[in-house]
């Protein structure tokens, strides 16, 4: 089994880095290979250009992205983790996103509409935050998130979203509570590693 973690952090003092690295652990631990794709150390090019669109036209991608499809293609279970930027995903992610999840590969308009053509694979989002989970809750955001940020792209490309965890007041977490967070975060995957998700 294959474990693709596609981490947006260019910092290795934070908590995303923190965890990326103990999901590395643990997967190899419970016999998932894990693959990390991290965007920033990679210096990835989140620009989909005009000529990444001719290209998708024609059912062709850059060298870069094959490589990066590949990876998906060959993975079971796909991470994610980055710190909520501004609502959203950190640019490189998004940018990750908009380049790898082409046309052709992800997602193609077939007789019943719009088909997804990644299926068999479970992917959990890890999200960092500033704000606290109940501010959010008051605006309708994190339902909101988890549609924009996850089923809107993995569903619609055929992909199982199995969980997404979002990781309160970072900035101002005690040690001792990020290691209870990463704790948390990672006994979710007993569900996966044994198969009940
Ligand atoms: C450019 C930028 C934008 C941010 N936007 C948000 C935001 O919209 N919502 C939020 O809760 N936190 C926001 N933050 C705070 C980060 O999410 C937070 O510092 C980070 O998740 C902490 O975890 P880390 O140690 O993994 O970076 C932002 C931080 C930066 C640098």
């Amino acid at each position: 089994m294959q474990h693709l973690i596609i981490y947006a952090h260019p910092s290795k003092k934070s908590f995303s880095c923190m965890l990326k690295d103990r999901l590395v652990k643990e997967s190899l631990i419970n016999g998932y290979k894990p693959i990390v794709r991290d965007l920033y150390q990679m210096s990835f090019n989140p620009v989909l250009s005009s000529d990444d669109l001719d290209k998708i036209k024609y059912g062709n991608v850059s060298d870069d992205i094959i490589i990066e499809q590949e990876y998906i293609v060959n993975s079971d279970l796909i991470t994610l983790i980055f710190p909520l930027w501004w609502a959203g995903y950190p640019a490189i992610l998004k940018g990750y996103i908009d380049r790898v999840m082409s046309y052709g590969f992800a997602y193609k308009a077939g007789e019943k509409g719009i088909e997804g053509l990644l299926i068999n694979k479970k992917v959990v989002l890890l999200t960092s935050m500033g704000n606290s989970i109940e501010e959010y809750e008051g605006k309708n955001l994190i339902g909101a998130f988890k549609q924009t940020l996850g089923h809107e792209i993995f569903y619609f490309c055929g992909m199982d979203v199995i969980h997404h965890e979002f990781f309160q007041q970072i900035p101002d977490a005690s040690e001792e509570i990020k290691e209870k967070y990463s704790n948390k975060a990672l006994k979710f995957y007993n569900s996966v590693w044994f198969e009940k998700v």
